[in-house]
């Protein structure tokens, strides 16, 4: 789950690398490196260190050289430290990878390398065998034949000292996309490393291999066949504002979010029904299945657990949601009648990827919720409907979840409305109190300061147990999730009900509990769950919809009031906000929690 970039052309590339370095740093953090081709030297000079990109370009200022590849790491094979960082170079070949190559102690082996390694990495041994092939003829020739013989996942970028200004690519899952524009060529693992030089870009084939110039591409397949590129064209703004004045993108990114509700929902609706004619989507998926299994990972799969619920409840149609990590591996009851959704921010998830490729192969219809534009799942799935969060820059996922959040209500809205389960009038009130959604979202917003006084109790708080029931409990699921990976407080999210088969006994005056109380008919319940933690000692705070609250309840905050299944939105922000501030009070790094990326593309 690393970030590569690659340039060739007419500028110092010790610039154009950092920069795109800093933007694929959420990729990984662990290490940032680059190889500049020096014009003078004749050959590719590494400059690479543990630590952030910032520390890189303290490191690099003498670079010079207008051809290069870059890196941002998180560490899998090798811990973190300045050699197992990349770019790696053996003998006259530089590359950066991302992805996992899993027969690397093999074959350090069987080619007889083992020795001459300088690093721990799976990545120095595809260097390796990429010069041990190389007889200084035929480049391409020496990068299939290494690359056949690696079983894995990668995307690398290579630079050979004898072949000046010039860098060659290939990938098999890992993602690569290039462009180019008047002062060179480009490519980086993701469209927001490289999106603001050009609007046309393409997605490098698997298995075949770039050959990038200053002045463009060659791909040829691994016969040595030409292939005709298929340029696309960047239709989201991928222009990275900055922090717009905000101590960190995650507050920046959760301040966006009734902006962005509002235009994934709005751009949907024609006469207040949902319409995915501009997302091409092929409506008989609604009406074909007589299943849907939904896939995806952490905050994404959050999302996933609420779709269930609605499309259940309001369609009846048997849900099941999946990890995509388990997926695979659980023989999941899947046929030509099911529709598998796969919900995911960066589209790169490799799980949820392979998880979608698994449900094809087994005839499914395949629909995915994907925010980064082009990516792979969504380039995989039959069908895509994008959310218009915009780039998502924070490891913790706040506007992204809301967004997909936004999308099952419309998918919900119209698998009714085709199938029946809801008539006109129901249909038309079920998307105007969804476009309520924002205007609670901002009132939410508007009294912030009242959450991050609330927030002041958790600073010291080493574990905290989440409690809801109903809809409330998957969207403590993701309270709770964001809670921990910025916080770093453990928390549990339980169904209030579950709390004291076991878990209760955890319950002590030193552990806060976080209740959330919005569903109307079970209100009576969760109160007596509040009351039972209390009774243990429990300092107990409390989020509940405004309507539903009683005085006896304390130390609360009061959500604005929406039909029960929308809750969700307006509660999951209102702690979004509380984890961010005890974050922040605790002097964390809110954007870049310890050990997490925000891509995961290792399995
Ligand atoms: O890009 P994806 O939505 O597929 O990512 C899935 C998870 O890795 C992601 O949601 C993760 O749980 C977030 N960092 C949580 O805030």
């Amino acid at each position: 789950m690393c970030g590569i970039i690659g340039y060739t052309g007419y500028s110092e590339a010790r610039g154009i690398l950092l920069k795109g370095l800093k933007s694929l740093e959420y990729r990984g953090y662990d290490s940032a490196g680059m190889a500049v081709y020096h014009p003078d030297f004749k050959e590719c000079l590494v400059t690479k260190c543990e630590g952030r990109v910032e520390k890189l370009a303290g490191k690099s200022n003498d670079i010079k050289g207008s051809s290069g590849i870059g890196h941002t790491r998180w560490a899998t094979h090798g811990g973190v430290n300045d050699e197992n960082s990349h770019p790696h170079k053996f003998g006259g070949v530089t590359i950066v990878h991302n992805g996992i190559i899993e027969n690397y102690e093999s074959l350090k082996n069987t080619m007889g390398i083992a020795d001459k390694l300088q690093s721990e990495t799976d990545s120095e041994v595809a260097a390796a065998l990429i010069d041990r092939f190389f007889t200084g003829e035929n480049p391409e020739e020496a990068i299939i034949n290494a690359v056949s013989k690696l079983s894995g996942t990668y995307a690398l970028a290579i630079i050979f000292d004898r072949i000046p200004d010039t860098v060659y690519a290939v990938r098999n899952v890992s993602p690569i996309v290039c462009l180019k524009n008047d002062n060179g060529s480009f490519l980086a693992s993701d469209i927001t490393a490289i999106g603001e030089y050009s609007e046309d870009y393409f997605v490098l084939p698997e298995f075949s291999v770039a050959r990038m110039t200053k002045d463009g591409f060659d791909i040829k397949d691994f016969n040595g066949n030409a292939i005709d590129i298929d340029w696309m064209k960047l239709d989201w703004d991928i222009k990275n504002n900055g922090k717009s004045g905000y101590p960190f993108y995650m507050e920046k990114e959760i301040m966006e979010q009734p902006a962005v509700i509002e235009k994934t929902v709005l751009s949907r609706l024609k006469n207040n029904i949902p319409d995915f004619s501009s997302d091409k989507v092929d409506e008989k998926i609604f009406t074909d299945c007589s299943n849907i299994c939904v896939v995806a990972c952490g905050t994404a799969m959050h999302a996933g657990l609420i779709g269930k619920e609605l499309i259940e409840g309001i369609c009846s149609v048997p849900v099941q949601v999946h990890m995509a990590s388990e997926f695979m591996y659980g023989n999941p009851i899947i046929g030509s009648d099911t529709l598998t959704i796969c919900v995911s921010q960066s589209g790169e998830t490799i799980d949820t990827l392979e998880a979608l490729k698994y449900a094809k192969r087994k005839g499914s219809m395949t629909l995915s919720i994907v925010n980064v534009r082009a990516s792979s799942i969504a380039l995989e799935s039959d069908n895509v409907i994008y959310t218009d969060a915009g780039p998502e820059i924070a490891v913790a996922s706040t506007k992204a979840y809301t967004t997909q959040l936004s999308v099952f209500y419309l998918i919900t809205a119209k698998m009714a409305y085709l199938r029946g389960s809801l008539n006109d009038e129901g249909v038309i009130n079920f998307i105007e109190e969804l476009k309520k959604i924002p205007g609670a979202v901002k009132d939410v917003l508007d009294r912030r300061a009242d959450i991050h006084k609330m927030s002041k109790s958790m600073l010291t708080a080493e574990h905290t147990f989440m409690i809801g029931r109903g809809f409330d409990y998957p969207a403590l699921l993701e309270a709770s999730l964001k809670l921990k990976e910025i916080s770093y407080i453990h928390s549990e999210a339980f169904a209030s009900g579950e709390l004291k088969h076991g878990t209760i006994a955890l319950i002590t005056n030193d552990t806060p509990v976080i209740a959330l109380m919005t569903q109307q008919y079970l209100v009576s319940k969760q109160f007596s769950n509040i009351r039972e933690v209390q009774s243990r000692g429990a300092k107990v705070i409390t989020f509940v919809r405004k309507d539903l609250n009683t005085k006896d309840i304390n130390d609360c905050f009061e959500l604005p009031v929406l039909e029960d299944e929308f809750m969700v939105v307006p509660a999951v922000v209102s702690m979004q906000l509380l984890a961010y501030y005890v974050s922040a009070d605790k002097g964390l790094d809110v954007d870049k929690p310890r050990n997490l990326a925000k891509v995961v593309t290792v399995e």
